[in-house]
């Protein structure tokens, strides 16, 4: 995984050979990715909860020539996560890059949460993807051919953003644990970063980027003054799993056009 091979700037980005696997990649960013890193020459493993959404992304995939095979579950089934990991790494011939991108937002006043609601965005966004890093982290160690990780926070991991006390929590959470697994892992050559994105044109953020108040908010601190697309934090994605990123470990790459630079 460290060496940058041979074949020019081209080769930075060669994942020939590798094998990935994005959660949450049925749609969205997730599914930006899985193409990204296939158009790249990965082969790539998806997780998700909905078979149908996973399938569809397999087929694009195999439509480009790439391997792509679908494993739906719940990744709240932490208990699951080691067997599911295992499966994968049967399947598809180990796993080299882990893409933690599975994650929801439930947008709600301090006030009003509720404990369910709490352990129901906690238990994706920061246990199961702590677990699954855990899981995915032992396999690579084993391995013994590095590896990378990649996990999915979000620029409120940093900065606050109302009604989303346990979004940004989780985040924030998730940006350190990045930190601590990318301290303790790299004696066995696995670099672990995060990809921390502004507001995304999603299926998660459709229903408050309706709001054209809140568009106006979510513009208001960004330079560029356009929403982000999947691809623009695909890209940043790519690079941490590539060899041009072969001495970045315990970073977090903000792909936030500017919103937390003032
Ligand atoms: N969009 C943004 O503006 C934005 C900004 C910053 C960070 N992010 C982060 O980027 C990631 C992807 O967001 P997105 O905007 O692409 O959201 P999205 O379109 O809603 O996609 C989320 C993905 O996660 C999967 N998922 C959710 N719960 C799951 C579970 N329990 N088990 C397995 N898979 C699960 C979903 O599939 P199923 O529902 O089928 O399981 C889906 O494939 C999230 O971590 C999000 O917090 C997004």
């Amino acid at each position: 995984m460290n060496e940058l091979k041979e074949g020019g700037v081209a080769s930075f980005f060669d994942l020939n050979g590798k094998i990935a696997l994005i959660t949450g990649a049925g749609r969205g960013i997730g599914r930006a990715v899985a193409l990204a890193l296939a158009g790249a020459g990965s082969d790539v493993a998806l997780v998700a909860r909905s078979e149908d959404q996973l399938q569809s992304v397999a087929e694009e995939i195999q439509a480009l020539g790439r391997r792509a095979i679908s494993f739906p579950a719940d990744l709240t089934q932490i208990q699951q996560q080691a067997s599911l990991t295992e499966k994968i790494s049967q399947t598809m011939g180990g796993i080299d890059i882990l893409v933690n991108n599975a994650g929801i937002n439930i947008p709600e006043d301090s006030v009003d949460v509720t404990e369910e609601n709490w352990d129901t965005l906690m238990n994706i966004n920061l246990k199961g993807a702590f677990f699954m890093a855990q899981a995915v982290g032992k396999l690579m160690i084993t391995q013994n051919r590095g590896g990378r990780i990649i996990n999915m926070t979000s620029q409120t991991g940093s900065v606050a953003l109302a009604k989303r006390a346990a979004y940004c929590a989780s985040k924030a959470g998730l940006n350190l644990v990045t930190k601590v697994l990318a301290m303790e892992w790299a004696p066995h050559e696995i670099l672990v970063n995060a990809v921390a994105p502004t507001f995304v044109e999603t299926e998660l953020t459709k229903g408050f980027l309706a709001d054209p108040d809140f568009r106006e908010y979510a513009l208001a601190k960004n330079l560029l003054k356009r929403f982000g697309k999947p691809d623009d934090v695909a890209a940043a994605v790519l690079y941490l799993a590539s060899p041009a990123a072969n001495m970045v470990t315990g970073h977090v790459l903000f792909v936030d056009a500017g919103w937390t630079a003032h």
